[in-house]
């Protein structure tokens, strides 16, 4: 540090697109973006700390080498990237693993993708994204693990403690950046990029513990969000940054900027120019700036005018160096560097398995009438149609830049390999993903008819979600809306196959179809893990991460909303909290899904009805296979608070687990309860428990279940 000039301190809170090895050749084209000449000359000048998606070990070591042994300290680069979930390997989009209820899975793909990346000359992924998305109409929510606060926080520190593994100065060690601090999934309207207005209480209690809890995790660096919090945005908001973020919760790690957020305060009219936007984000505690090149322009002067105090810079700079130095760079600058292992895709055969593995178990079985799923392998005419049904360019999701391509698995492959005889399945398109076909419906229609059941394929585009892909809609494109109501109406059983990266308002014949699968974006192994599922050779165990709506126009809608003054009653539809056009009910709610066999839940038993303050309550359940086939069933734990100082959801989830449970057995399942579940953030801000009654389900999901009663008592009293 003493050694140090201002340029080189800069410096390293500067992270910049790595030019000198693009995942594709148009990549960043509209700001700052430099030759790759120019980065080399940036990092030979010691002016760059971080490069950002570039791949590839060979010229990550060219880069590395020019920063240690050209520039004048030799201070190592940190190579970062968006591997949101997987690598080269493709895991199903964050939302869809959230429906697996297993975090233990999450961890282990991010441990795949932690693996891949770092063979590829990476150190550093944007990612777990942990924000809480409540509006469908929002694209990123994709990213994240649906709208319930605990799945948020579960599945994000698993993803960290993934990514991470157990030693960060491990070859395969991938250093973590929960984001987007915070609140990003509030946008008003589900319009990304919005304002989100919230209130304090909301933002502590739903936005801010999934941020917490990776860092529990081990997170060591967060990212801030494009958005602002009730008019100040994230990325110079001190409270958020520094008061809460250091001073309340003492995390001794980095913030870094999202891609040119301290530009974006001159838009948002919160700064002034760029002077501004560099004084306003680093005092408020932004560390590093991405990709816009403020702080390597502006803070050397900011300093010098004693605008910026140089201590807090010194802190900064520290704090990167520091982090370098916790993932070994300082010992071993050329650590995730070895072309050698990249080259070695010994690990890709069992990548690939847990692909699938994970796929699978992310598939969402919605509606089942009839049994018609699961599928025969012989001696039953399917016909696959639809547009998904034959398509490559919509398998991996919104946000994969790395994946291999050429070794995903298409649903039609999938599905031909699963049969005794491939010949007996017919392929039709039907539609195209927007548009319509000429003669494809009746085209459909004829398969339809001369077949026993039909599989048809639907979707959104993938484009449709991710970054700036917000929808007025969340129903699937008007083309392939009229293929389902026509191939439907044709009488033959039909079988949905949904692609989304959202929740979608299913409509006409996708919701009146005999069975319907929520697929999401499955990834490399799409096509075998769904054969896996259709087949029954795996039994569909996944639950709603979300709640699927009856109408887009009830967004945002989640499960675990207070109740209103004039709830819904059975029969009453006047002057009730509910729509003209429909109840407020979910088409199909939050920790819904349905499997091959069936459980039988008694009625919840509780150690204790009365909680003391300091004490724990088990809950425990007998559940039992009623059905013939094996299955995993996911038991839910809700509780309400049926009096409190604010408005209490009627339900919230506070556990849950899933177990496998052979047909005809029973199994127990308990779990402990105390109050720091109970707590929520009060009218004066504090966060605690509140004495009195309590509801607790322990349910298939977040509509199921008789609820039993405890009470918890004030301290002291037994
Ligand atoms: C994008 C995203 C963020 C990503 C970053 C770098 O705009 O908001 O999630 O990590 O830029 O690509």
């Amino acid at each position: 540090m003493a050694r140090m000039t201002m340029e080189e301190k800069v410096g390293q809170l500067g992270c910049f697109a790595d030019m000198h090895r693009p995942f594709a050749a148009d990549v960043n084209p509209e700001v700052a973006a430099q030759s790759a000449s120019e980065v080399l000359a940036e990092v030979r000048a010691g002016r760059v700390g971080t490069l950002f998606n570039g791949v590839g070990a060979a010229l990550g070591r060219e880069a590395q080498r020019i920063a240690v042994e050209e520039s004048r300290l030799g201070i190592p680069l940190l190579f970062a990237a968006d591997v949101i979930h997987g690598m080269r390997t493709v895991f199903p989009i964050p939302l869809g693993e959230g429906a697996s209820f297993e975090p233990e899975l999450a961890r282990r793909t991010a441990r795949a993708a932690a693996i891949e990346a770092t063979a590829a000359g990476l150190h550093w992924t944007f990612a777990p994204a942990v924000d809480i998305a409540r509006d469908q109409r929002w694209g990123r929510g994709a990213e994240g693990s649906g709208e319930d606060v605990l799945l948020g926080c579960v599945f994000g520190a698993a993803r960290v403690r993934g990514f991470q593994g157990d030693d960060l100065r491990a070859e395969d060690a991938l250093l973590a950046t929960p984001k987007h601090f915070a609140a990003y999934g509030g946008a008003a309207a589900g319009l990304d990029y919005s304002q989100v207005d919230i209130s304090a209480q909301t933002l502590r209690d739903v936005h801010l513990p999934p941020f917490r809890a990776c860092i529990e995790a081990g997170a060591l660096t967060l990212m801030s969000a494009f958005n602002d919090i009730n008019g100040i945005p994230a990325s110079a908001n001190r409270w958020l940054l520094t008061d809460l973020l250091r001073t309340e919760w003492g995390f001794d790690g980095l913030v870094i900027g999202d891609y040119t957020a301290d530009m974006e305060l001159i838009a948002h009219g919160y700064a002034e120019d760029e002077r501004d936007a560099t004084r306003l984000a680093f005092t408020a505690g932004l560390d590093i700036s991405m990709q816009s090149g403020f702080y390597r322009d502006h803070l050397p002067a900011l300093v010098a005018a004693g605008v910026v105090d140089r201590a807090q810079l010194d802190a900064s700079v520290r704090r990167v160096l520091e982090l370098k130095d916790r993932l070994g760079l300082f010992d071993n600058p050329y650590r995730s560097l070895d072309p050698q292992r990249e080259a070695d895709t010994s690990h890709r055969e069992a990548h690939e398995a847990l692909a699938r593995d994970a796929a699978r178990r992310s598939i969402v079985l919605l509606k089942n009438d009839g049994d018609v799923l699961p599928l025969r392998r012989a001696g039953q005419r399917i016909a696959l149609i639809g547009p998904m049904a034959e398509d490559r360019d919509n398998l991996e999701g919104c946000w994969v830049l790395f994946g291999e391509r050429e070794r995903y698995v298409d649903l039609v492959t999938g599905l031909r390999a699963a049969l005794e005889d491939a010949d007996a399945l017919t392929v039709c398109a039907g539609s195209g993903l927007e548009e319509a076909l000429p003669g494809g419906i009746d085209a459909a229609v004829a398969a339809a008819r001369a077949a026993d059941v039909v599989v048809l394929a639907l979707g959104e585009p993938q484009r449709y979600s991710g970054e700036a892909q917000s929808r007025v809609s969340i129903t699937l494109p008007p083309a392939q809306q009229a293929l389902a109501d026509a191939v439907v109406a044709s009488g033959t059983p039909v079988v949905v196959l949904l692609r989304h990266g959202r929740a979608l308002a299913l409509e006409g014949g996708v919701r009146d179809a005999a069975a319907i699968a929520a697929c999401w974006f499955l990834g490399s192994q799409t096509g075998p893990a769904t054969a896996d599922v259709l087949f029954g050779g795996y039994n569909p165990s996944a639950r709603l991460p979300l709640s699927f709506p009856q109408h887009s126009g009830q967004q945002p809608y989640f499960y675990a909303h207070p109740r209103s003054g004039r709830p819904e009653l059975p029969g009453v539809t006047e002057f009730k909290n509910r729509w003209r056009e429909c109840t407020n009910a979910a088409l199909y709610p939050f920790g819904h899904g349905l499997s091959y066999t069936t459980f039988d839940y008694g009625a919840p038993r509780l150690s204790t009805s009365r909680l003391t303050w300091d004490g724990t309550l088990t809950a425990t359940v007998a559940v039992t296979n009623t059905g013939s086939v094996a299955g995993e069933e996911v038991v839910q734990l809700y509780v309400h608070d049926r009096v409190a100082s604010r408005v209490r959801p009627v339900r919230e989830l506070k556990d849950f687990r899933k177990v496998a449970i052979g047909p005809g057995e029973t199994v127990e399942v308990g779990f402990e309860l105390d109050r720091r579940q109970l707590a929520f953030t009060g009218p004066e801000m504090q966060s605690e428990a509140e004495p009195g009654a309590f509801d607790l389900w322990l349910a298939p999901s977040s509509v199921a279940g008789e609820a039993v009663q405890f009470e918890l008592l004030g301290p002291g009293v037994e």
